[in-house]
């Protein structure tokens, strides 16, 4: 969703500036402006439509200037439009300010103020902040940073925002709650990101703002932060932990298929340091402490959105299968709000690639509240999730760029059978042989998916069946049927085909209608408990005259030949099928997105991180 850069320091802004915002496309927004300081007065840049236009707009325009804030907007309130599009400036045209987030009470905000004369050009609940904190910063005769606190105070909603203003040419105000901002720490500058993409490339000292806090950044001189309540606060030093080299696409046209070919790298990743087979040994560094609960849980509850709430419904098979104990998996959206049951010794799991999804942030607030223990599985480092949950394991794939999950949710699915598996060892639960069994398989996981990348050409032969067709249903059983669910979810993310997942035998109560000559149904058939009853429902597709487009175990032979299609996988463990089935899907969707002549990386109306509800 929207992105922030910041700069102030001795160097040109605008560069810093612009690349920035490069740096946060991939994030999902549909306009975009810079503001920058120039003398005494600021000048302002805004676009509708993508950075480059941006870029073109300010081709010829003199930008000198080493102080500016910057914007990708992902709308909300309003249309994108060039009015809607940050920055927005106090009427005197002397404050500028950017806002990541949703300000809740902005209509009351917004009464009150135009009730005093003011005048608003936007449709954005932003504007209300620029109006609200140069009236206070007017009449109250108090510093910037001061108005800023004290407006803040005056706020129901998430926020982070940085702020120019002519009164204070040698200071950026920043704040955040709710929303993520980093301060990157130069010689004699300062970088400011709402994640660590705009500033890994200058400096890997970074400051995580916390929620309430207000910083001011001045370049010569040192950072200060206070809290909402005006107490200081020491800022902590970290490093960032991300490489510029993850952040580029490499040899690979696209992000998405980068990071569909990254998997196996990414699933050794999340394995390294955690599973030693020859030592017989697997073990998550982050949860040790917490062990205990977790063996001791009255049930597990699962709560993520997206992607991350189908690797969930896998982590439920996996729970259940392995440690016996009770899974609920929810969406983090609907578990927030209908008062749900939570017992303190109930252990919540949150899942979350960006670890900043603001349902989930919530639904972890809401699990706290009522005192269960809360682990997180997130892949960015430091993210709010990270650093709200009790303790965690992170998922270590690297960056995600491309907005429809991939490599994350292999990732996810990794970190969560290696936590069935140790706690299942632990609580005595689990067969040794099939202990050892798992161990094994997993540890061949990545050199599997190897195999099915060599794939690649003959998926996207397959996939010229789908271009133009206008409807899909995906089916598969047991573990299998989470897989049916993200295969219809990345196809219709990125190439905008109906689709829909649902667990093969449910189709006669209901899709089985829509099936004719035209709709493809691709069937996850691979060796299982209920390859059988898969087979059956093969059947019934193909005696309506659907088109059957298959994922096979190698050895299969029945499927095959029912198949107009098929994409084979190999041998796997059934419960850790859906690390190598959801592969080919990801390939299928990929390729049919780029033949149909789709944005596969950005694709239309969607964001890559979901801070707003
Ligand atoms: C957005 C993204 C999805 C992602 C979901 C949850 O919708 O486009 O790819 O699965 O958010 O995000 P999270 O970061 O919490 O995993």
């Amino acid at each position: 969703m929207c992105g922030i850069v910041a700069y102030i320091g001795n160097k040109e802004a605008y560069p810093i500036l612009i690349n920035g915002l490069k740096r946060l496309e991939y994030r999902g927004y549909d306009s975009s402006g810079i503001a920058i300081m120039q003398g005494n007065k600021i000048s302002l840049y805004k676009s509708r439509g993508k950075v480059s236009d941006l870029e073109a707009y300010c081709a010829d325009k003199n930008l000198s200037s080493t102080m500016g804030i910057a914007h990708t907007r992902w709308a909300t309130h309003g249309e994108p439009n060039d009015q809607n599009a940050h920055p927005h400036l106090s009427e005197d045209s002397k404050l500028a300010l950017i806002h990541n987030g949703i300000i809740e009470n902005y209509l009351i905000l917004k009464q009150e103020l135009m009730n005093r004369g003011y005048v608003f050009e936007s449709e954005t609940d932003t504007e209300v902040l620029v109006h609200l904190i140069r009236d206070i910063y007017e009449k109250e005769k108090v510093e910037l940073a001061e108005a800023v606190r004290l407006a803040l105070t005056n706020v129901i909603g998430t926020y982070a925002i940085a702020i120019l203003s002519v009164d204070n040419p040698d200071e950026l105000i920043i704040a955040k709650k709710g929303s993520p901002l980093l301060i990157g720490i130069g010689e004699n500058e300062y970088f400011v990101g709402s994640d660590g993409a705009p500033i890994v490339s200058h400096t890997k000292k970074v400051v995580y703002l916390e929620d309430g806090e207000v910083a001011v950044l001045n370049a010569k001189k040192a950072l200060t932060i206070k809290n909402i309540k005006n107490e200081k606060k020491r800022p902590y030093i970290q490093e960032l932990e991300m490489n510029l080299e993850e952040l580029e696409k490499g040899k690979f046209e696209h992000y998405m298929l980068k990071e569909i070919f990254e998997q196996p790298k990414a699933i050794r990743d999340s394995m390294r340091g955690r599973l030693n087979v020859k030592k017989d040994v697997v073990s998550l560094g982050g949860i040790i402490e917490y062990e205990e609960k977790m063996l001791n849980a009255r049930r597990f509850i699962i709560v993520a959105c997206g992607t991350s709430w189908h690797a969930g419904l896998v982590g439920e098979h996996l729970f259940e299968s392995l440690v016996r104990i009770p899974v609920e998996v929810e969406y983090a959206s609907e578990f927030r709000y209908r008062n749900p049951i939570i017992y303190e010794d109930d252990v919540v799991i949150a899942i979350s690639q960006s670890g900043e999804t603001a349902d989930t942030i919530a639904a972890v607030e809401l699990a706290k509240e009522k005192g269960a223990t809360v682990i997180g599985i997130c892949n960015v480092v430091g993210s709010t999730i990270a650093r709200l949950t009790h303790a965690g394991s992170y998922t270590h794939a690297g960056p995600e760029i491309g907005v429809a999950s991939t490599k994350a949710f292999t990732a996810q699915v990794t970190v969560l059978v290696l936590m069935a598996l140790s706690l299942a060892r632990k609580k005595g639960q689990i067969a040794l042989s099939t202990y050892h069994q798992l161990i094994n398989d997993l540890e061949s996981i990545p050199s599997k998916i190897e195999k099915i990348l060599k794939q690649n050409e003959h998926i996207k032969e397959i996939a010229r069946y789908f271009v133009g067709k206008t409807n899909a249903i995906y089916l598969g059983r047991g573990v299998n049927f989470p897989m049916a669910l993200e295969g219809a979810l990345k196809l219709k993310e990125i190439s905008y085909i109906h689709a829909e997942g649902y667990p093969a035998a449910e189709m006669k109560h209901g899709p089985i209608a829509l099936i004719d000559e035209e709709m493809p149904v691709i069937v996850l058939a691979t060796e299982q408990e209920t390859y059988d009853k898969v087979v059956s429902n093969i059947q019934e597709v193909i005696a309506r005259k659907g088109k059957i487009i298959s994922i096979v175990t190698e050895s299969d032979t029945i499927v095959k030949n029912m198949s107009n299609f098929y994409i084979e996988i190999p041998q796997t463990a059934e419960l850790l099928t859906p690390l190598v089935a959801s592969v080919p899907l990801q390939l299928l969707a990929y390729h049919v997105a780029l033949l149909s002549g789709c944005d596969v990386d950005k694709p239309r109306n969607l964001a890559k991180s979901v801070s707003v509800e």
